[in-house]
């Protein structure tokens, strides 16, 4: 007994120490987890974080990247950004989009609309961008995700870890750097510790300084225009996240109330029938019907 409570201590130890580290690949380096406002059976999203997200999807990355599942209307919902009806319209208004019905067959963008796409279709996209796939913003967060070596997804069980994504996309942007000795990039690659091979062909799109956030406080820096960024690409994979939680914990509340519930009903249905082990009368008994 006292050989078989040793080991298990020592294995729980053991998973313990393990228990962070986490990758984009086999074998590639660690996903540094980040802490989410969103994570855990109560995370909400942070409107503000998500406002930054957005205005550095908006600068920098929707040159390239789409969101074609996303509508305006959408910035303004309840557990979202929360951006004014005004400021959504204000905004829609100022992107072109095609309407063959429209005088011209472009007209100014309503809330309705979605987000049009920087390319006109695949090949085009390719083309600009040295025949590499820019993949659509929509749900990339859900897309992506790490992979983590036994026993440590073992535990995402027990901690309901779902941030995956978002963790790959911050270190995506944060991972890059001058390539090992012996490894040649072609024309248009760059070297990324997270990106599964490595060699990815899009150029670095942030750094310090390269947005400039309204007010005071939040620092203009990489890290924080990744998590900034990331943050709202969960949001856009998963814009009913609060809703869902909040569902969850009082369908989970009524199930333990229900349960007490129909214990007391049992009690009281059994309460007049009585049960005991059968003697041995009974025994005879029953073998003589
Ligand atoms: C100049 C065009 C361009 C811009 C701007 C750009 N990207 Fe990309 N991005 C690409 C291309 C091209 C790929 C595909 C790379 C590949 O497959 O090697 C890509 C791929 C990605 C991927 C997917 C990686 C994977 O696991 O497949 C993510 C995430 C990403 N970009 C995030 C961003 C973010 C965030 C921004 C803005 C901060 C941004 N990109 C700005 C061109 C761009």
């Amino acid at each position: 007994m006292f050989k078989f409570k040793t080991i298990l201590a020592a294995l729980v130890g053991a998973m313990a120490l393990v228990a962070p580290a986490t990758a984009a690949e086999p074998g590639g380096p660690l996903v540094p987890k980040q802490s989410w406002t969103f994570a855990g059976p109560f995370g909400t999203y942070d409107e503000n974080q998500l406002q930054r997200g957005f205005q550095v999807y908006r600068e920098v990355c929707a040159s390239c990247h789409g969101m074609r599942l996303i509508a305006f209307r959408n910035l303004s919902e309840p557990g979202g950004p929360r951006f004014s009806e005004a400021q959504v319209r204000a905004l829609a208004a100022e992107y072109q989009i095609v309407d063959p019905a429209a005088e011209g067959g472009v007209r100014p963008g309503v809330p309705a609309d979605r987000f049009p796409t920087p390319f006109a279709n695949e090949q085009e996209a390719r083309d600009a961008n040295g025949g590499a796939y820019p993949p659509d913003f929509s749900v990339i967060a859900k897309a992506r995700g790490i992979y983590e070596p036994f026993p440590n997804w073992a535990f995402n069980y027990f901690t309901g870890y779902s941030e995956g994504g978002p963790d790959y996309i911050h270190a995506l942007l944060m991972g890059y750097r001058e390539p090992p000795e012996g490894i040649e990039l072609q024309p248009g690659q760059y070297y990324n510790d997270y990106f599964p091979g490595h060699l990815i062909s899009m150029a670095p799109p942030l750094q310090d300084g390269l947005v400039t956030y309204e007010g005071e406080g939040v620092p203009e820096t990489l890290d924080q225009y990744a998590t900034d960024l990331s943050a709202f690409l969960m949001w856009t994979a998963e814009p009913h996240l609060v809703a869902r939680k909040e569902a969850g914990f009082r369908v989970i509340t009524f199930l333990i109330l229900f349960a007490g519930l129909l214990y007391f009903v049992k009690n009281k249905l059994w309460a007049n029938v009585k049960h005991r082990n059968p003697s041995p009368d009974d025994v005879e008994r029953d073998a003589r019907a």
